[in-house]
């Protein structure tokens, strides 16, 4: 079932890993990225303008032996593979094929499931499918008496320009039963598959076009494929409903899709603003008045998915909607998502009965811009005064929406986002007419019960150890950085010497494995991203890969490979004890890998007994019976013991920014 309700991860699958490998093998980032960016040399490395910042003086540096990129100013980085996504808002697989043609690899595709295969071939000839049509429409539009007396004719009195029409690809259905249904047939299209693509249904045991006379807007994914189609009737009349659309299948899933996508993608980017309207003919409009940006939802609220799809390109989301539409309401809806993801959400109403179609037709490109500009409203504001508005003179009302603004403020909870959440802590009282430090109070303690409701969901999972942190707190480090720092170097050990012998008969890889295993995984890290690396370098391990970095590097997962960028580029100093010891020669990390191995490895152990101490502390003082009370004396004596063993063992290395 997964599977059909995630067609593009299968689709991830179909590549095999030798084709991947053999695209891996031969990408020469210097080339790739040099085809986009004036790279220049400079020592070891390539020196360039940033792609994805503007900038006078070249802060975007290429790597050709690490093999990634990374831009001192901005902070992206990455592969070769990510730079296409980044730039060309490729998805990961649009990359490798991209990839695969450049350097004439010939694309094998895995073996699948009869399955597998069958939902994957539907889904190819589904594109196909609508492919012809969509070649079928536009023709009947510009070329059929009947599309250019009816159909072109309406469009060109709404306004749409030639251009504008045929980049969209617009189209018309032919008014007879069943014009397209005989092309479809004639070309030698699957009848049923036919009937899932939405464009024809079956009546009185023959198939007819579902779409007769009406205007054809396709529906394209992110590479431009078209995944399904709107269909507007010419007249409106009070029968037949405005828009018919593709219904659910293989490759159109509702939720998923955002009309405009494919031709705002670049505009959205270089924005830094996606603009949100209701409906195909206003993206249309936007587009020809030259305000490219622009996506639409269909008219309902946003869904997960879709948030996620803006938030590839942009952090700003503008919603343009008609005031007294019902969309509105509706697009409201979800937006708490959005703010915890982190978007900017702003909001504006388009005047009187226009849509913004209508309205950048009155009133001009220039003005609309304008217009936009300035009547952008942040939407967490805009929420308050319409629900003011609302409340009128009721103070239980009042004091209820008190508690709706911190609830939704609280959604505001990453740590990067304090000032814009402290921002609106100040604007919302002052509006609400209470006292900021209230609300500030109120705020931060839904977000500490949030915080403490997820710890309890962990089972228990003590947060970051304090009094490991102690050692070097005279470096300036907090604590966290150090836990965060040393489990880092765990991983970066285990990634660059997991493949070095430990002693006879096991390499350092299997020596670490044993141990934690041994000593019990959970607990070990904190951080989930780490634990991820963790787990895919022993799933590879264990399939008898012996991973390097440059695995990571070109792993699917954007996460992991950001992850393991860090972790091989951040550059640790040695502490002083160590120079001390040396005297003269230092030795490279490389002859002391043991010596580095064991310390990170030791350091996680002694911080999981230190949490275990604790815990355990915090149990026997709750419990009221003197057997539990003995049990954990004894545990805290055995505790204590390890801790002693491992506190003499454990190097002193500590690694530091
Ligand atoms: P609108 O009624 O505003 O349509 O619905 P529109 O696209 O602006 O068309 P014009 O300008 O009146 O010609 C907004 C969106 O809601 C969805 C469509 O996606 C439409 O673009 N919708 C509307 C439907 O799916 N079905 C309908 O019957 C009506
Ligand atoms: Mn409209």
């Amino acid at each position: 079932m997964l599977v059909i309700l995630c067609p593009i991860l299968a689709y991830i699958f179909l590549i095999s890993q030798q084709t991947i490998q053999q695209i891996q093998s031969r990408i020469d980032i210097i080339e790739i990225v040099g085809s986009f960016v004036k790279l220049k040399k400079r020592g070891s490395n390539y020196l360039g303008l940033c792609p994805f910042h503007n900038e006078k003086t070249p802060s975007f540096t290429v790597s050709p032996t690490k093999e990634i990129y990374k831009c001192f100013g901005c902070g992206k980085s990455g592969n070769t593979i990510g730079f296409l996504m980044d730039l060309e808002k490729y998805s990961y697989v649009e990359a490798l094929r991209w990839l695969a043609n450049k350097y004439n690899v010939e694309i094998e595709e895995t073996a699948q499931s009869e399955e597998q295969k069958q939902l994957q071939q539907s889904a190819d000839s589904l594109y196909i499918i609508n492919n012809f049509a969509q070649q079928f429409f536009s023709n009947a539009l510009l070329h059929s008496e009947e599309g250019k007396d009816i159909a072109l004719a309406y469009l060109k009195e709404r306004g749409f320009r030639e251009d504008i029409i045929k980049k969209f690809q617009l189209g018309y259905n032919p008014s007879a039963r069943n014009e397209l249904a005989q092309a479809a047939t004639a070309a030698q299209y699957n009848p049923e598959l036919l009937q899932k693509s939405g464009l024809v249904v079956m009546r009185d045991g023959h198939l007819s076009d579902n779409y007769r006379g009406r205007i054809i807007f396709p529906i394209h994914n992110q590479s431009g494929k078209v995944l399904g189609f709107g269909a507007r009737v010419i007249k409106n009349n009070d029968k037949a409903p405005k828009y018919i659309n593709t219904p659910e299948n293989e490759i159109y899933i509702k939720s998923r899709v955002l009309y405009g996508s494919y031709f705002a993608r670049m505009a959205i980017d270089k924005a830094d603003e996606c603009l949100l309207v209701e409906g195909y003919t206003d993206v249309v409009s936007l587009h020809q008045s030259g305000i490219e940006n622009v996506v639409a939802s269909g008219g309902t609220s946003l869904t997960p998915d879709q948030l996620r799809l803006i938030k590839k390109y942009t952090n700003n989301l503008t919603i343009i909607y008609d005031g007294d539409s019902a969309g509105v309401k509706a697009a409201l809806r979800g937006l708490d998502l959005a703010i915890e993801e982190g978007l900017n959400v702003k909001l504006v109403l388009i005047p009187g009965n226009e849509d913004p179609d209508s309205y950048v037709h009155k009133i001009g490109a220039e003005a609309f811009r304008n217009f936009i500009k300035e009547n952008k409203k942040d939407f967490i504001l805009f929420q308050l005064e319409a629900a003011i508005t609302e409340a009128g003179n009721d103070s239980t009302k009042k004091a209820a929406l008190v508690n709706q603004m911190a609830e939704t403020i609280s959604k505001i909870n990453k740590t990067e986002e304090f000032t814009k959440r402290q921002d609106y802590i100040k604007q919302v009282s002052e509006i609400l007419k209470i006292e900021e430090a209230g609300m500030n109070a109120l705020v931060n303690k839904l977000i500490r019960d949030k915080v403490l409701k997820e710890e309890n969901r962990n089972a228990f999972k003590p947060g970051p150890s304090a009094e490991m942190g102690t050692e070097s707190t005279d470096e300036g480090l907090t604590f966290f950085n150090t836990d965060e720092l040393n489990e880092q170097a765990f991983l970066r050990s285990l990634i660059e010497f997991g493949n070095n012998p430990w002693d006879e008969s096991n390499t350092v890889a299997e020596f670490l494995f044993t141990q934690i295993e041994e000593f019990g995984a959970d607990y070990m890290l904190d951080n989930t991203a780490l634990v991820r690396v963790f787990e895919t370098y022993k799933k590879w391990y264990e399939e008898g890969l012996k991973p390097t970095a440059k695995n990571f590097l070109y792993h699917e997962d954007r996460e992991l490979n950001a992850m393991v960028i860090n972790l091989m580029d951040y550059s640790t100093e040695i502490s002083h004890n160590w120079k001390e010891r040396y005297e003269g020669h230092i030795p490279t990390r490389e002859e002391l890998f043991k010596e580095e191995v064991l310390s990170t490895l030791n350091y996680l152990k002694l911080r999981k007994i230190k949490r275990l101490i604790a815990e355990n502390q915090t149990v026997m003082e709750k419990s009221t019976n003197e057997q539990d009370q003995m049990l954990c004396v004894d545990m805290h004596i055995a505790l204590k013991k390890l801790e002693k063993d491992l506190t003499g063992a454990m190097g002193t290395v500590i690694f530091k920014i």
